[in-house]
């Protein structure tokens, strides 16, 4: 059975963590509260809570862990050599939803790394977390805690919903704040490069350490095989079919109004998944009752659209729904990570609704 506990924030002395220290020295996995998705914890040194992660998750065995520590630990043995570029990254974004590839230490085996040389380390600043990993003083490797393949979950509800019956303890610390998964940033190489998009941007990485590259193997399009082994699979998606409509909004009204009434006029339990502003806009404020609609937010606040997404996709599902229409969104700032996801969601399914040649491309 899975106990769930609530932590609240304000009691997060070192004792209200026993539980979960003495289930992570056991090899025992425990899911926490993260600021970006919750995680499914294990202590980096065991091989049995790491085997444990993989099964409990249905995770491919290549596809490496991402090891968490808190402020003040010490990165010895856990990785060989820290590059330039790193320093300046760790100062400005650690303890945050950025996660940095080294060259893997002695202390790190190859189950975390999927029998990679590099090791994933994050830092997170979700007060639970935190407080957790230093009452545990132990390195923590921790996935997303859903089952392989689901979005990744941003409520304890949502990690019970796939992790019932498989790991003895959930610690509920509330919705995550920002909802996507943290940004992968490789600095083994001279040129850093972007791996996975998250809430810490291109923009705001080059800022401090100048040019930054993105993986071209997570290109929609690309045939180069992602360098992130996660990247590569399908991910994040919801159980119907997910299709996305971009080009001017006008447009991609008109367009979702048609798609929508063809899928119910096949009999499909359709969703749609749009922004605030362009409710009232689809069928004059009258979307057909039968639609399961999902409201993302504003436009003009892209970081609510991050923290609601995976809920909104996960809600599709406990419709049932077989067919879902979504509006893309514009790719800058946390865009970039929002459109990686729900391209991803969408398994490449776009369909581009452009005035300029008046044809309607599918990708
Ligand atoms: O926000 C997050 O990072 C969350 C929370 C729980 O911290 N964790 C998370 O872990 O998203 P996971 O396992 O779901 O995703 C880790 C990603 C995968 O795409 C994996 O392939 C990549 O990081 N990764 C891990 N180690 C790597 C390495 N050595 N080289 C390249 N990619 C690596
Ligand atoms: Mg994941």
């Amino acid at each position: 059975d899975t106990k769930v506990t609530k932590v609240e924030e304000g009691r997060l002395e070192a004792t209200v963590f026993d539980e979960a220290t003495a289930l992570l020295r056991g090899g025992q996995i425990v899911a926490f509260p993260t600021e970006t998705v919750y995680g499914l914890g294990a202590w980096a040194m065991s091989e049995e809570g790491i085997t444990r992660i993989y099964e409990a998750k249905g995770r491919p065995a290549d596809n490496p862990l991402i090891v968490h520590i808190w402020p003040g630990a010490t990165l010895e043995g856990l990785i060989s050599e820290i590059p330039a570029c790193a320093e300046a990254l760790m100062e400005r974004f650690w303890p945050g939803p950025l996660t940095l590839i080294f060259p893997k230490g002695p202390l790190i085996s190859k189950a975390i790394t999927g029998g990679l040389d590099t090791v994933a380390i994050r830092m997170p600043s979700h007060p639970v977390a935190k407080a957790l990993l230093e009452a545990c003083r132990l390195p923590v490797v921790a996935p997303s805690a859903n089952t392989s393949g689901r979005p990744s979950p941003t409520t304890a509800q949502h990690v019970k919903e796939d992790m019932a019956g498989r790991i003895p303890l959930i610690l509920d610390g509330g919705p995550c704040a920002i909802g996507l998964e943290s940004t992968v940033l490789d600095v083994t190489s001279d040129k850093p490069m972007i791996l996975r998009p998250g809430a810490v941007t291109r923009e705001m990485l080059q800022q401090v350490i100048g040019d930054v590259r993105m993986d071209p193997g997570i290109a929609l399009k690309s045939s180069a095989v992602p360098k992130a082994p996660g990247m590569k699979y399908k991910h994040y998606a919801p159980k119907g079919e997910l299709i996305l409509l971009e080009g001017p909004l006008e447009r991609v009204r008109a367009m979702m109004e048609e798609k929508v009434a063809e899928s119910i006029g096949k009999g499909y339990k359709t969703g749609l998944l749009i922004t605030a502003e362009m409710q009232a806009q689809y069928f004059q404020g009258h979307i057909p009752a039968a639609v399961q609609v999902e409201i993302l937010g504003s436009r003009k606040q892209p970081d609510q659209i991050a923290a609601n997404l995976f809920r909104a996709l996960r809600r599709f599902d406990e419709g049932g729904c077989q067919a879902i229409y979504g509006e893309a969104l514009p790719r800058d700032g946390v865009g970039e990570a929002i459109m990686n996801r729900l391209c991803k969601a969408a398994a490449g399914r776009i369909l581009h609704v452009d005035t300029a040649t008046g044809k309607d491309e599918e990708e």
